[in-house]
């Protein structure tokens, strides 16, 4: 049986590190802030952002909620994220994804300061990503940086292993990739055309799955002793379901993640991180 990667528990001790460091901004009056959109009434997106409020609080950030109607324009929106650009209490601002369809999504992300951009999503830090730049200031996406400090801290050393990534999204996928690369891995994307991807995927030391299908991963596509990390949170009659069959897969992981308990409470936490370094870096 394998080791089970406790997202729980390692979200538990990133936030009390993050309580020491918010405990000492607020000491020298610099608390920081979080405003977080929500655009119409999507239940899953809601839920999130409910989340997202609540864990801010709990650790002393200022949290603004702002949850605006559906049919808000390009324009109205744009306006809101330029009144959070200028405004001096707020560090990191999110736009909750996805955005209804008469939004240009890129538009309202590329709208977004590159130094509030809590979740990484603007041009100036993927592109700073992509480049490999750690000398400037680069916020990387929550999710893809929850996936490193599970493996990570699980006491598991990714420099020179195979990694797969099935999926390629802009959220997990791609910057995952670049990330695992940054910690010198070698990568495979895989992705809807891809060829043979129950073999790639059973050559996997490092198997990142990523896909929004429900235990898409069954037990012949783990290789015996890799690390598997399941991002998926598919709702089926009425439970959640990861993205890979955990029974099939623990049978011949190292390691694994669970759902729910794995990725998703690092991704709140590495908000809570990457809104915390905003704060620190904020007019200095
Ligand atoms: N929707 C699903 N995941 C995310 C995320 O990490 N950030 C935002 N803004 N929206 C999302």
């Amino acid at each position: 049986m394998s080791k089970v990667i406790d997202g729980k528990k390692i979200s538990g001790e990133i936030k009390e590190e993050l309580k020491g460091k918010i405990k000492k901004l607020k000491e020298e009056g610099r608390v920081p802030g979080l405003a977080v959109v929500l655009v119409g009434d999507n239940p899953a997106s809601a839920t999130y952002v409910k989340m997202k409020d609540k864990t801010a609080t709990e650790l002393g950030i200022h949290s603004v909620k702002k949850n605006v109607e559906a049919d808000i324009t390009q324009d109205e929106l744009l306006d809101i994220i330029d009144n959070l650009n200028n405004d001096d209490k707020i560090d990191g601002i999110l736009v909750q994804l996805p955005l209804p369809d008469h939004i240009d999504e890129h538009e309202i992300i590329e709208a977004v300061h590159p130094g509030k951009d809590v979740d990484g999503f603007h041009p100036v830090n993927t592109g700073r990503l992509f480049s490999g730049q750690q000398d400037k200031l680069r916020f990387d996406p929550c999710t893809p940086l929850g996936i490193i400090e599970l493996i990570e801290r699980s006491g598991y050393d990714i420099e020179g292993k195979d990694a797969v990534v099935l999926g390629r999204s802009n959220i997990v996928g791609k910057p995952v990739a670049h990330l695992l690369i940054e910690k010198n891995a070698t990568i495979t994307i895989c992705h809807s055309r891809t060829r043979n991807l129950p073999e790639k995927a059973a050559s996997a030391d490092i198997l990142v799955a990523a896909v929004g299908r429900p235990e898409f991963v069954t037990g012949d596509m783990v290789k015996e002793g890799a690390c598997v990390i399941d991002v998926g949170i598919n709702r089926v009659d009425g439970e959640l379901v990861g993205d890979v069959d955990y029974e099939a897969a623990s049978q011949k992981a190292g390691a694994i993640t669970p759902v729910p308990g794995g990725v998703g409470p690092m991704t709140i936490a590495m908000l809570m991180s990457n809104t915390v370094k905003a704060r620190e870096h904020h007019g200095v």
